[in-house]
């Protein structure tokens, strides 16, 4: 069957509608409300961030409530760190003021676990000049000590050079005469 040159004119003219209704239908289907009210992206996201609950209270929410931890940790090299790092969030501890839940607090061997995440050696991808790292066994080793020896056993987790800051003033340690 032969069609007429306008015939075959109509069939593609109708078929670059549809296509061209069809796609803008489905641009609006699948485009979200607010985009594009500010450019392109969802103008919704902001007040909908915003209405997601705050976690974290960060350290000096929890200096109120520990004085004694925040005096350790406020003067030593852990300053920086913070509290809820390592025991998680203010969100599942307290609320309107009041104490609602108790924090996980590590104990022997997952203290060892939890400084390592920060200071052991097989870290490449920081330098040594961010956060000193130190190798297992060996830093043990080093020291003379069974190979079962957790980090707090010689390190305060709150302040980590307080006790042996204290040990060198009191045997007038050196590294030349250690
Ligand atoms: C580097 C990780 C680390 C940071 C940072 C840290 N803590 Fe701790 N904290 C620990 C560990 C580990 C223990 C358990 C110590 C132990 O058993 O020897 C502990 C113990 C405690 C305890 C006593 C809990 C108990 O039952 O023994 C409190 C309270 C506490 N920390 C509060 C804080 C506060 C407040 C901050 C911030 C000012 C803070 N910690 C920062 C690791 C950390
Ligand atoms: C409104 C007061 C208050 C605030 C703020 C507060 N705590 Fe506590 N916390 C307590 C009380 C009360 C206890 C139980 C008695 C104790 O150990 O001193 C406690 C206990 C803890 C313990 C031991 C485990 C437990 O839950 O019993 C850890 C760890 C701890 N707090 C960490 C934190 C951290 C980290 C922050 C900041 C994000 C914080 N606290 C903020 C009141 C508070
Ligand atoms: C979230 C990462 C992090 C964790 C977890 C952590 N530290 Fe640290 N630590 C640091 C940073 C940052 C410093 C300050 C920079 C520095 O001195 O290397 C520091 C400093 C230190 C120092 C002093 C180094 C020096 O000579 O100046 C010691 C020792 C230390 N930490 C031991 C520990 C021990 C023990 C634990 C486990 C209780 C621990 N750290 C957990 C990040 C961490
Ligand atoms: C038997 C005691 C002892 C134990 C256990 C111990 N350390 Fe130490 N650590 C020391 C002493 C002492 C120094 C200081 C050495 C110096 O000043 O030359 C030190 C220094 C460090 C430093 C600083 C290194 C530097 O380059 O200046 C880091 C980081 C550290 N320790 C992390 C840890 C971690 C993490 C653990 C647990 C895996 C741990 N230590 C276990 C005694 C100990």
């Amino acid at each position: 069957m032969k069609l007429s040159y306008r015939l075959r004119l109509l069939i593609v003219l109708i078929s670059l509608g549809v296509l061209t209704g069809g796609g803008l239908l489905l641009k609006h289907l699948l485009l979200p409300d607010s985009f594009g009210v500010y450019g392109p992206y969802r103008a919704n996201a902001i007040a909908e961030a915003a209405l997601v609950p705050i976690r974290h209270g960060t350290n000096a929410s929890c200096f109120k409530c520990h004085a004694y931890e925040a005096g350790i940790h406020k003067t030593g090299r852990h300053q920086t760190i913070s509290c809820e790092f390592c025991h998680g969030t203010y969100m599942d501890h307290v609320e309107n003021g009041r104490k609602i839940g108790t924090l996980p607090v590590k104990r022997e061997k997952q203290i060892t676990t939890l400084c390592l995440r920060c200071h052991n050696t097989e870290i490449k991808a920081r330098s040594e000049l961010v956060i000193k790292t130190v190798a297992m066994p060996n830093h043990l080793a080093d020291q003379n000590v069974k190979l079962t020896h957790n980090c707090n056993q010689c390190h305060h987790v709150h302040a980590p050079l307080k006790y042996i800051i204290r040990a060198k003033q009191m045997t007038r340690w050196t590294e030349a005469g250690r």
